[in-house]
């Protein structure tokens, strides 16, 4: 049941730290300050792959476009991710999947897109490297190997600490997929920031009033807009959705830096704009997109566990908590901007747990 609290959604939420535990534990080893043996591909394997797609759907898309950036930044390996969808409808031409492999993102295991993308991979002699949180799943049957995330029974329609599971998962695939020296001290630096999680999460569930009282001035909007860069800019992409699908507020996540490139016509007078900010050399030109935003009249709140960011145009910074490295800024961004997701619903009477004209999972194309 929802025990104490209104909603399954904001009891999924609160349950996003254990997510992240339940999903480390017996997927590392701590004491050799490795990923476990089992995350691993067979040797040969592993140093042979040349590419990475990561496939999934909606909020597993979003995953996977932070999966692709840690592969390539943890792994050095090339990757790219895709709407599970387009894998399926354009596949790898011939000899273009060799020695490449699908990881192929689903809480439930059972969406029809991700499926036929990982058997149309398959068909193709491209193994699939599944991430899903449903044991027994046909996804988790079909695939090469799994990782199974943790997050538990989730039950609202609006995922949410399943995606905070599949971040987990996801960093730990990368870990995995890295070897040799090279990025050695790197991999220990996130192994480190991994072990602090569970308490950087837990911490960032304590805006919850602020999110709360944010909501507030967001309920009677007709839209929103989200800004970022690079996997700030994913961030926002699932803020976003959790806005539209438990909200029904029409918000839209764009890069920071594609502002002045059109957008910004539809910036007036009290427009609220929502920014993330995770990695600390980026923060002056983010600041900068936003000066230029809000000269032209935003309101600007931000998100951000940077030290003496340089946001002196927003109306409210919201301090995140030290994600322990800055690769994993997206997992602490994540729980306050559902939290504030479920307030502006709750704020606009939808139904949170069941919003109109969606299932929990798709299993039809
Ligand atoms: O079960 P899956 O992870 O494959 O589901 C994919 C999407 O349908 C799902 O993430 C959907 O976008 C969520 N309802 C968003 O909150």
């Amino acid at each position: 049941g929802k025990g104490e609290f209104a909603h399954f959604m904001l009891k999924e939420i609160h349950e996003a730290p254990r997510a992240v535990a339940r999903t480390l534990e017996g997927h590392v080893d701590w004491s050799r300050g490795r990923v476990a043996e089992g995350l691993l591909l067979p040797g040969g394997q592993r140093r042979g792959l040349r590419r990475l797609w990561l496939a999934g759907m909606g909020t597993a898309y979003h995953a996977c476009l932070l999966g692709a950036w840690w592969v390539e930044q943890i792994a050095g390996i090339p990757a790219r991710a895709v709407l599970a969808s387009d894998f399926r409808d354009d596949p790898p031409r011939e000899g273009e999947g060799e020695r490449g492999l699908l990881v192929a993102v689903s809480q439930s295991g059972e969406t029809a897109d991700t499926l036929e993308a990982a058997r149309a991979a398959q068909a193709r002699g491209i193994p699939v490297y599944a991430l899903c949180n449903v044991p027994g799943s046909t996804l988790a049957r079909l695939a090469d190997r799994v990782l199974m995330t943790r997050a538990g029974t989730e039950v609202a329609v609006a995922a949410t600490k399943s995606y905070v599971a599949q971040m987990v998962g996801l960093l730990l695939l990368a870990l995995a997929l890295a070897e040799g020296e090279e990025g050695r001290v790197r991999r220990s630096q996130v192994l480190d920031g991994l072990a602090s999680s569970v308490e950087a999460v837990s911490r960032s569930l304590a805006l919850e009033p602020a999110m709360a009282d944010l909501s507030r001035r967001l309920v009677r909007e007709r839209a929103v807009y989200l800004v970022g860069r690079g996997p700030d800019h994913a961030a926002t992409l699932e803020a976003a959705l959790k806005l539209k699908e438990v909200a029904y507020l029409h918000a839209e996540a764009m890069a920071a830096a594609e502002l002045k490139h059109g957008s910004l016509a539809l910036i007036e007078e009290g427009t609220a704009l929502l920014a993330l900010s995770g990695r600390a050399h980026l923060a002056a030109r983010l600041a900068s997109n936003l000066r230029e935003a809000a000269s032209r009249g935003a309101d600007v709140f931000v998100w951000t566990h940077l030290d003496g960011a340089p946001f002196q145009a927003a109306r409210r910074t919201y301090r995140l908590p030290d994600p322990g490295h800055e690769l994993l800024a997206p997992l602490v961004q994540a729980p306050p901007l559902q939290l504030l997701a479920y307030y502006v619903g709750l704020g606009r009477g939808t139904e949170i747990d069941r919003p109109r004209n969606l299932a929990k999972s798709v299993t039809v194309e």
